[in-house]
């Protein structure tokens, strides 16, 4: 009966748990110095004369390699030196696959600098026009990161145009908005408007990839700062090393970490050994595909879960638009579900293909006739059944 007790008599392997947690952003980034020395010698100005310029800045480089801790961490450190100089500037984050229309990102903007700002009722004209009074009434230059901003630049609205045209229109001169986009490559933003793009293409810091040492030596920071001593072998650090390289991902690194010392401790080991990180580092998914798989909507995880399907009774290791149809059909009918439409569906397909969930080769794409085949060779195929259906079930349905 005593749970509680029971666990909280046992030595923990943790000093501070939460300093593992992929969200948490620490003080230092090693290896990202010259990112943040650079970012901090193009926003200088912010500081020396402010309200006089606009920066935009994007960020480009691969998923997990510490992107958006970079801007994040920059931001906060901007805000800081502003602060001591009385200087009003403050950053706001955004992440637009969790926002998904400029519509929602100008309301979250606002909802960040104004917390008692209403949800709806306003169009985005109004949105923009309240923002410029904002930072009017309060004096404040506002650095805006626009995290995963490729999710946006799909919807045919060019939001870092019009946040543009606010300093140049209407602030008479003042300058108040600076940006940061993040994307994982420039090609992602063809959509763009040609005067946003060739301004954003002359400021592009691209972020290399870490090394294997590289990822050793931030594993190793975030263990020292999250572990008590001598708990975590170096060997063994090495071993999470080399796996996270793979990948390149540190998230898979530090969630490899944690889970195994949550193993650790649960087998009342006083250090991680290999058999844990072994047993750390089953079924996991790379985060990436894990991010996208949590924030879906549920039919087109349906629809994942079909193609998944489809592809685990095929032979082959790929299969075509119509068996994965014909899957979905089937998935539909078990759960009582009445099945997107055509185009619908075939709108998640490329969704996927972006995502990097699928791989997928349009033979011909006349409205009757869409012809495609469709691969998963990234991720593991039970794995990712498993995931699936897991958030499936936790949205309540029986699968
Ligand atoms: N240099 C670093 N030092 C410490 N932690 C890092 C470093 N780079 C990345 N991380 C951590 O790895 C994870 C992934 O980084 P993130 O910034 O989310 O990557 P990205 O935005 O490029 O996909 C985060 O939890 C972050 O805190
Ligand atoms: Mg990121």
């Amino acid at each position: 009966m005593e749970y509680f007790e029971e666990l909280l008599r046992r030595p923990s392997i943790f000093k501070d748990e939460s300093k593992l947690d992929i969200n948490f952003i620490p003080d230092k980034l090693p290896h990202r110095d010259k990112e943040i020395s650079l970012l901090s010698q193009l926003f200088l100005g912010l500081i020396t004369n402010p309200n006089s310029i606009s920066r935009k800045i994007l960020i480009t480089g691969k998923t997990g390699i510490g992107k958006t801790a970079t801007v994040k961490l920059f931001g906060f450190l901007l805000e800081k030196a502003s602060k001591k100089r009385d200087i009003n500037i403050k950053y706001v984050h955004v992440n637009c696959r969790k926002e998904r229309t400029s519509y929602k990102v100008l309301i979250k903007l606002i909802q960040l600098i104004d917390n008692k700002f209403p949800k709806r009722g306003y169009s985005s004209q109004d949105l923009l026009d309240i923002l410029i009074e904002f930072l009017y009434r309060h004096d404040l230059h506002l650095l805006i990161g626009l995290d995963e901003l490729s999710y946006l630049i799909n919807k045919h609205e060019d939001l870092i145009y019009s946040l543009t045209r606010i300093n140049d229109d209407t602030l008479k001169g003042d300058q108040r908005l600076s940006i940061i986009g993040i994307v994982r490559d420039i090609s992602c933003l063809n959509n763009l408007d040609n005067s946003t793009m060739s301004t954003l293409q002359r400021n592009i810091i691209n972020f290399k990839n870490y090394s294997k040492d590289q990822i050793y030596d931030i594993l190793k920071y975030r263990a020292d700062i999250s572990l008590k001593k001598n708990v975590l072998p170096n060997k063994m650090l090495e071993t999470i090393s080399e796996i996270t390289f793979s990948s390149g991902d540190v998230r898979t690194g530090l969630n490899i970490l944690w889970r195994s010392c949550k193993i650790a401790e649960s087998k009342n080991l006083k250090y991680v050994n290999a058999e844990c990180i072994r047993q750390g580092n089953q079924d996991l998914l790379p985060f990436s595909a894990l991010d996208i798989l949590e924030y879906m909507n549920s039919q087109k995880r349906i629809f994942l879960l079909a193609i998944i399907k489809a592809l685990n009774n095929s032979e082959q290791i790929e299969i075509s638009f119509n068996d994965a149809l014909k899957s979905y059909n089937v998935v539909c009918e078990n759960l009582g579900l009445k099945p997107k439409s055509h185009s619908q569906v075939w709108n998640y397909l490329q969704e996927f293909k972006r995502e990097n969930i699928i791989e997928t080769n349009v033979i011909s794409e006349k409205i009757k006739g869409r012809h495609a085949v469709i691969k998963i060779t990234d991720l593991s195929l039970p794995n990712l059944e498993k995931n699936t259906i897991e958030i499936l079930n936790s949205k309540g349905f029986k699968i």
